[in-house]
């Protein structure tokens, strides 16, 4: 049976025609809006889920040293040839749940739709390492993948298909259709596609989970994606585009963590 690192090494060859990630690196994206207030002189940063490394270029102009991570061979190996003039990037196959055996003080860790492993256990138990990594006074900041935004296009989906006259069941099936629901379970927040499987957050969990990993959510906002990633989005233009989820987060002391303790 392949692994999810497998599937993610497979898909790092079709990346760009997959998935819409690089809408985050827009100037507008409160990702490098939040990056570029940090001063990274004399700063380690790590990038845990670098993919195919879009956001190495950036970070490397801007900190003395970039620890690049993923599990996935075939995301490094990209990623590797796009920094093959930077010296200050080092990479790293790895998974987030064992990341204290290579990384320690870092001053800023960035993860970049990458906190999606579809076992919580897992999901906490790489949140809680990249916690241990981070110096006391570090920062935490990236960007969730949101379910909430998927019930949202869902409704503007029905809505416009009621308007095209469809009755409403029909318009449920079309938006089921349209929005790809067979892929999604909207209870448990989770996107199988091609053998990947990937949590998808909602805003009330992002606080929740962070806090009982050692984190503070010092800002939530959302991150807007381009209508022309989702079906009928030339449609939807009109409305706010669908987003993901920007988070900035802080280390807290271990006398803070969770009540309920790791899982
Ligand atoms: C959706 S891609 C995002 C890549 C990149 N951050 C970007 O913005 O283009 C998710 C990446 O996280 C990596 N990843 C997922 N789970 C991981 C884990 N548990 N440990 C290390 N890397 C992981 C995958 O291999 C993949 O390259």
């Amino acid at each position: 049976m392949n692994s999810q690192s497998d599937y993610w090494s497979d898909a790092a060859s079709r990346y760009e025609e997959e998935f819409i990630d690089p809408y985050h690196l827009q100037s507008s994206s409160p990702l490098l809006l939040a990056l570029a207030k940090i001063d990274g002189t004399g700063k380690v940063v790590a990038d845990l889920g670098c993919g195919i490394g879009p956001l190495l270029p950036i970070l490397a102009d801007q900190f003395l040293l970039v620890h690049a991570v993923d599990f996935a061979p075939g995301m490094l190996e990209r990623a590797r040839q796009r920094c093959a003039n930077r010296s200050n990037v080092l990479f790293h196959q790895c998974r987030f749940s064992d990341l204290s055996s290579i990384l320690r003080e870092i001053d800023v860790a960035v993860a970049v739709n990458s906190l999606v492993q579809p076992e919580l256990a897992e999901l906490e138990t790489g949140l809680r390492q990249i916690r241990s990594i981070l110096k006391p006074d570090g920062q935490f900041l990236g960007i969730l993948p949101a379910i909430d935004a998927v019930h949202y296009h869902t409704m503007l989906l029905v809505d416009r298909a009621r308007h095209r006259g469809m009755p409403e069941a029909q318009a449920r099936q079309n938006a089921a259709m349209l929005g790809e629901h067979s892929l999604y379970d909207f209870a448990f927040g989770s996107f199988s596609y091609l053998g990947l499987e990937q949590h998808f957050w909602q805003p009330f969990e992002i606080p929740y989970r962070l806090e009982r990993c050692g984190f503070r959510l010092l800002h939530l906002c959302k991150a807007e994606l381009s209508w022309s990633q989702f079906a009928a989005g030339a449609d939807l233009r009109e409305h706010p585009p669908p987003w993901d989820w920007f988070f900035l987060a802080e280390p807290v002391g271990t006398s803070s963590l969770s009540p309920f303790g790791p899982s």
